[in-house]
């Protein structure tokens, strides 16, 4: 099954623990006006920046992550225009101030299609405005993801999430066992690919920009083991 079909039911249980509202905190000087959170998913963060009063727009492919996404949006009184479309076919009809693609979007995307993807992006955006995405970082997908398996038995999901690392990408393979009737559950399963965005590769696809790279969870400078890193992009 396609990436994010089924875990799109369950995807706001798992990012439970996720702190979106320091991240949004950290982010929200450079987010300001119009902009676009690309691979929105659920739209968790474009929810958050639009009610700061920003106005905004959400992309994503998966048509289960944006129905939670349109959902959420009417239930928190937030007028978004959520697009079903890959990111490298997106083109918006003029420019913004800002343009988010936070929790991994990019490492979604192969390492060979950055550098156009990049320059298609900073195409979208105003002098002065920002590009702000992060990605897991290789110290995680290497050590951590990277021939893993991981597994969760709770009220809400019950999961295996088995991983393989190959030539820099991780190839993980998640089934779900959702309960029927009594004792009985059906296995349903759907194969997701993260390929590893090192630090170096990603700086020269930005040329656009200048950037400041945090880590994407304390905010703080980049260390050996930081597992997420956030890039703050401001275009020239
Ligand atoms: C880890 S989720 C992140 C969702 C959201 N940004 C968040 O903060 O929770 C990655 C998202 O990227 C989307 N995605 C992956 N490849 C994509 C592509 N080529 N074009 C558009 N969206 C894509 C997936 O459908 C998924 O919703």
């Amino acid at each position: 099954m396609e990436a994010y079909t089924i875990l799109a039911k369950y995807y706001d249980t798992l990012m439970q623990d996720f702190d979106y509202k320091t991240y949004l905190d950290f982010i929200k000087n450079y987010t300001k006006g119009e902009g676009i959170d690309l691979c929105c998913g659920t739209g968790t963060m474009t929810i958050l920046l639009s009610k700061l009063g920003n106005k905004m727009l959400g992309v994503d492919l998966s048509s289960e992550m944006l129905n939670t996404a349109r959902n959420k949006a009417r239930e928190n009184f937030q007028n978004i225009i959520f697009i079903e479309s890959d990111i490298f076919e997106f083109e918006p009809p003029h420019k913004v101030d800002f343009v988010t693609c936070v929790c991994d979007g990019i490492n979604y995307l192969p390492q060979e299609e950055i550098t156009k993807l990049f320059e298609n992006i900073s195409r979208f955006i105003k002098k002065d405005g920002y590009f702000i995405f992060d990605v897991s970082s290789e110290y995680k997908l290497t050590n951590i993801l990277g021939n893993n398996v991981f597994c969760e038995d709770t009220e809400k999901a019950t999961y295996i999430w088995s991983n393989s690392l190959e030539d820099n990408k991780v190839i993980m393979q998640l089934s779900f066992f959702e309960k029927e009737k009594d004792d009985l559950y059906r296995r349903v399963e759907e194969d997701h690919t993260q390929y590893v965005q090192k630090q170096e590769d990603l700086l020269k696809a930005l040329s656009e920009f200048d950037v400041q790279v945090f880590d994407g969870q304390d905010f703080s400078e980049v260390k050996k083991d930081s597992r997420r890193l956030l890039f703050v992009c401001k275009r020239r």
